[in-house]
């Protein structure tokens, strides 16, 4: 975390980039492959802090996961020898989720109806996220579980035991990990669950559960709300291979980096682009950013394809609703854009980027500032006045990898030259990250090259 970076402002940025695979796929990946029937491989897996938590912590409840040897860089593989519910037991000590709120969050839920006690915790920037979003709801299950400080933040206690079916629970925050905390609880419920949320959030967990033999509907209701309802499979989940896509969210650190550049053409390969997470793509859109997709497929029930960026003039617009939802991850590269497009840009309707791995609202702010942006702070999200250009700063990441990220991105973007302290944080998510960005330091004019 300590480690510091020095970014210098790219001439020219060309050629090809593989990101890494998804973390929200990759954790889901081996949580269910843990539950599975049999052995599941997850190819292309993120393998990032993030998810050698949750890798971490199955294997302290039991999950037999090999590594498989020989994969290349970006390519890695791993085996997960499920054996059903029974294959996962008491674990001997915390489990300790790290700074990952989708293991932590997500496996409370899982935990809920499985035998035994199970505490989770994590890094103190994890300890002082909100867990009564997912402990209140999984009470409504009758689950037993309690959490520090009154039920709201972790360390989490989980007693597993029954859950209680034909409920409806809402879930109140648009929150991907807790309507999945719950899906993953209801599992082991009674009779069929049904989760609402007030608007979408991501589905992996339904597209993931659904390919394993679940019964999962998923309706639309008024104003955006969406719907959820499981019905638990008689036996174990159902084994299944995954091909990991891309992490649209990591992509989208290339993508601003090329669209403001003005030398700039990059093709992001592979890159997964199921609706629920391109809002950055309809923002850096709706901005004039020239991206294309191309060669659009399918992999293991998600969609991708191949992103092709140029150097774009972009203006500044207004963000919020399902679309600041949709590209959550995202805003502070949206506010980075937003700093160098022409004209105002407004992020709203996204206090949720609180309660992130830092305060987002806070700290894009601040790091914005110090390159020299004009920002303003609201309660629900930020106000970025354009067009002025930003001169090489010396900041700090506070600890948030995506905040490294960005602030890498504004040092190529800006004159002169960048220092990031805290820049080892990326190995939460994209630890490849200094590499790639080395390779357009290095070789002057090379631009990116695929690994
Ligand atoms: C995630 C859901 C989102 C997102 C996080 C990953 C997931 O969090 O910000 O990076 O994998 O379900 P919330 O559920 O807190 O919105």
């Amino acid at each position: 975390m300590g480690e510091t970076r020095t970014v210098r402002p790219a001439s020219r940025l060309r050629g090809t980039v593989s990101v890494p695979g998804d973390k929200s796929v990759t954790h889901r990946a081996l949580m269910l492959g843990a539950l599975g029937a049999g052995d599941s491989r997850i190819e292309r897996f993120l393998d990032a802090a993030d998810t050698r938590a949750t890798l971490g912590c199955l294997r302290a409840l039991g999950a037999t996961i090999e590594e498989v040897a020989g994969a290349a860089p970006g390519e890695g593989v791993l085996l997960v020898r499920g054996r059903g519910r029974a294959g996962l037991g008491e674990p001997a000590d915390v489990l300790d989720c790290e700074n990952s709120g989708t293991t932590i969050r997500l496996l409370s839920g899982l935990l809920c109806g499985l035998p035994g006690l199970a505490v989770l915790s994590g890094d103190a920037s994890l300890r002082q996220r909100p867990m009564d979003r997912v402990v209140r709801p999984l009470r409504a299950l009758d689950a037993d579980v309690t959490a520090s400080a009154g039920g709201t933040r972790a360390p989490i206690v989980v007693r597993g035991g029954p859950v209680a079916g034909g409920r409806r629970i809402e879930t109140g925050v648009a929150s991907a990990q807790v309507k999945s905390a719950l899906l993953l609880a209801a599992l082991e419920a009674d009779g069929p669950t049904t989760v609402i949320e007030p608007q979408a959030t991501r589905d992996h967990t339904e597209r993931m559960l659904a390919a394993r033999g679940v019964g999962i509907a998923r309706t639309p209701r008024a104003g955006g709300a969406v719907e959820v309802t499981l019905s638990p499979p008689p036996g174990d989940l159902e084994a299944v291979d995954v091909r990991v896509p891309g992490d649209v969210s990591a992509a989208a650190f290339w993508l601003v980096a090329a669209a403001l550049h003005p030398d700039a053409e990059l093709t992001l390969r592979g890159v997964g682009v199921n609706e629920t997470r391109t809002g950055i793509l309809d923002v850096l859109g709706g901005m004039g950013a020239a991206i294309e997709r191309l060669e659009e497929r399918e992999v293991g029930g998600e969609p991708i394809a191949d992103l092709h960026v140029e150097s774009s003039e972009l203006r500044g617009m207004r963000v919020d609703g399902e679309l600041a939802l949709r590209a959550i991850d995202e805003l502070p590269l949206v506010a980075l854009a937003g700093a160098l497009a022409g004209g105002e840009t407004v992020i709203a309707d996204a206090a949720e980027l609180r309660v992130k791995e830092s305060d987002r609202i806070a700290e894009t702010a601040r790091l914005l500032r110090s390159f020299g942006a004009e920002v303003e702070e609201r309660p629900d999200g930020l106000r970025i006045a354009g067009g002025a250009g930003l001169r090489g700063a010396c900041v700090d990441a506070g600890g948030d990898h995506r905040l490294a990220m960005v602030a890498a991105v504004a040092g190529l973007l800006a004159s002169g030259e960048t220092v990031v302290e805290g820049a080892g944080a990326v190995a939460v998510s994209y630890p490849r990250f200094w590499s790639e960005l080395e390779r357009l330091q290095g070789v002057p004019g090379a631009g990116l090259e695929a690994p």
